[in-house]
C-alpha cells in the first residue's frame, strides 16, 4: 500500500512515525510545501518532497495540515489531491463543523465524489503530547461521508493498530476533538479565575487546589502562565463558531484577565526569572507560548528578564531575547509556571 502524509509538522512527524513502525511493509511519503520539514525527513532517510505526488500513486492520503487561517492550508491541500478510484483521504488535522462536508464538496466539484470515487473519513488526531504518544493506546474518533467510506476508514486505521471509536455523522467527530480541547479550556480558565480570586483574598492557590482535588470525581486543574500553545485557543474559536456560547467567551476573558494580571504582577519587579517557558510543561515547544509572550512584553518594558526551561539549551533562551539563568544568579522576582513569587534566595533548585 501506498501511503502519503500531507503536512508534515508535529501532527504529521508522529503520524509518519507511527507508519513506518506499524506498518514496515508499506511504503510511506510525506509530502510538505516547507522545503526545511522535507529537508529534515530526508536528512533521517525518509521520503519526502514539496511536489504532490500523482492520484495514482497513493492508496491513502493521510491530511496533517495546519488548520490556520480561514483553513486556507487544508483546502489548499485538498486542491493538490487527485484521489484515485477506491483512494481512502482522511483528515486528522482539527477542524471547525462543516469541514468534512466541504472538503466532500470540493472534491465533487472536481468530479470526484466521495463515497462512489474514493473514500472520505474524519479522525481527528488526539495525541497528548509529554503524556500519551502511543497511537495503539489513544481511542481515535472516526466518521466517514458515507458508511461506505467509513468501513474503508476502519478497514485502514485497525491495520494501524489504532482503537476506533466510530460515530455516525463526520459532524460528531469534528466536535468530538473541539469539544475535549474547549472542555479543557474551561477547567484551566476556572483554575485561573479562582486563582486571582486566591490572591486577592490572601489564600493559597495550590492549597485549595490540593484540598478540591482529594474529591475522586472532581479535578480542578493548574494554572499556568496563560491558556497557550496552537490548539486550545484555536478549538475554542472553531467550537464558538458553532455554539456561540457566552459560558465560552466568558472563559476567553477570563484568560485575558489572568494573564493582563501577570503582566502587573510582573511590574513589580525590575530584575525576574522565568521558571519554565515552552507553551506547557514538558513539551519541547515554544509555539504560542504565553511565557515568552509574557518575557518579551516585559523587555519591551524594561525589565531584566532571566529565564531557564529545563527542555531548552542556554543558547536557545538567549536567542528568544532573554538571558539564560544561571545558579546563584539573584533576581527580585520568580513567574514559576504563572505563580509569582518575591525572592530574596539566591539558592533556586
Ligand atoms: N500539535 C498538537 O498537539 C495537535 C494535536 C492534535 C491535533 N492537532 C491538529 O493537527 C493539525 C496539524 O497540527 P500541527 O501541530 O502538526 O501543525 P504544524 O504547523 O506543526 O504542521 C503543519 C504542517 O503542514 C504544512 N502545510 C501547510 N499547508 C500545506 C499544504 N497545502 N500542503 C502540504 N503541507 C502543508 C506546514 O508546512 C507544516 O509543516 C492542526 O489542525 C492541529 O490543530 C495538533
Amino acid at each position: 500500500m501506498n501511503i502519503c502524509v500531507v503536512g508534515a509538522g508535529r501532527i504529521g512527524l508522529h503520524v509518519l512515525t507511527h507508519l513506518r513502525r506499524g506498518r514496515p511493509g508499506d511504503s510511506v511519503a510525506a509530502v510538505d510545501l516547507d522545503q526545511s520539514k522535507v529537508e529534515g525527513l530526508a536528512a533521517r532517510g525518509w521520503t519526502a518532497s514539496t511536489s504532490y505526488p500523482a492520484g495514482d500513486a497513493v492508496d491513502v492520503w493521510i491530511l496533517c495540515v495546519s488548520t490556520g487561517p480561514e483553513l486556507a492550508w487544508l483546502f489548499d491541500a485538498v486542491s493538490r489531491i487527485a484521489p484515485k478510484p477506491g483512494a481512502l483521504v482522511t483528515v486528522e488535522s482539527t477542524i471547525p463543523v462543516g469541514t468534512t462536508r466541504r472538503i466532500a464538496a470540493a472534491f465533487e466539484q472536481r468530479g470526484a465524489k466521495a463515497g462512489r470515487d474514493f473514500h472520505l473519513v474524519h479522525a481527528p488526531h488526539r495525541v497528548l503530547f509529554g503524556a500519551e504518544e502511543d497511537p495503539a493506546r489513544i481511542v481515535r474518533v472516526i466518521a466517514g461521508m458515507t458508511e461506505t467510506c467509513l468501513d474503508a476508514g476502519i478497514r485502514f486505521y485497525a491495520g494501524c493498530g489504532i482503537p476506533l471509536h466510530p460515530v455516525t455523522r463526520p459532524e460528531i467527530a469534528e466536535l468530538s476533538k473541539i469539544v475535549e480541547n474547549s472542555i479543557r479550556y474551561l477547567e484551566i480558565s476556572f483554575a485561573e479565575t479562582l486563582s486571582l480570586a486566591c490572591s486577592e483574598a490572601g489564600l493559597d492557590f495550590d492549597e485549595l487546589r490540593e484540598a478540591v482535588n482529594t474529591k475522586t470525581n472532581v479535578h480542578l486543574a493548574d494554572v499556568d502562565y496563560g491558556i497557550g500553545g496552537e490548539c486550545l485557543p484555536k478549538d475554542l474559536e472553531f467550537l464558538q463558531s458553532w455554539l456561540q456560547s457566552p459560558l465560552l467567551a466568558e472563559a476567553e476573558k477570563a484568560d485575558l484577565r489572568y494573564r493582563e494580571h501577570m503582566r502587573r504582577a510582573a511590574r513589580n519587579f525590575g530584575k525576574i526569572l522565568l521558571d519554565g517557558l515552552t507553551y506547557k510543561p514538558g513539551v519541547r515547544s515554544l509555539q504560542g507560548s504565553r511565557a515568552v509572550e509574557l518575557g518579551l512584553e516585559l523587555l519591551r518594558l524594561g525589565t531584566e528578564v532571566y529565564a531557564r526551561d529545563p527542555l531548552l539549551t542556554a543558547e536557545e533562551i538567549a536567542a528568544l531575547g532573554f538571558r539564560p539563568w544561571r545558579e546563584g544568579q539573584p533576581v527580585d522576582g520568580i513567574c514559576r509556571r504563572g505563580k509569582w513569587q518575591a525572592e530574596e534566595r539566591r539558592d533556586l533548585r
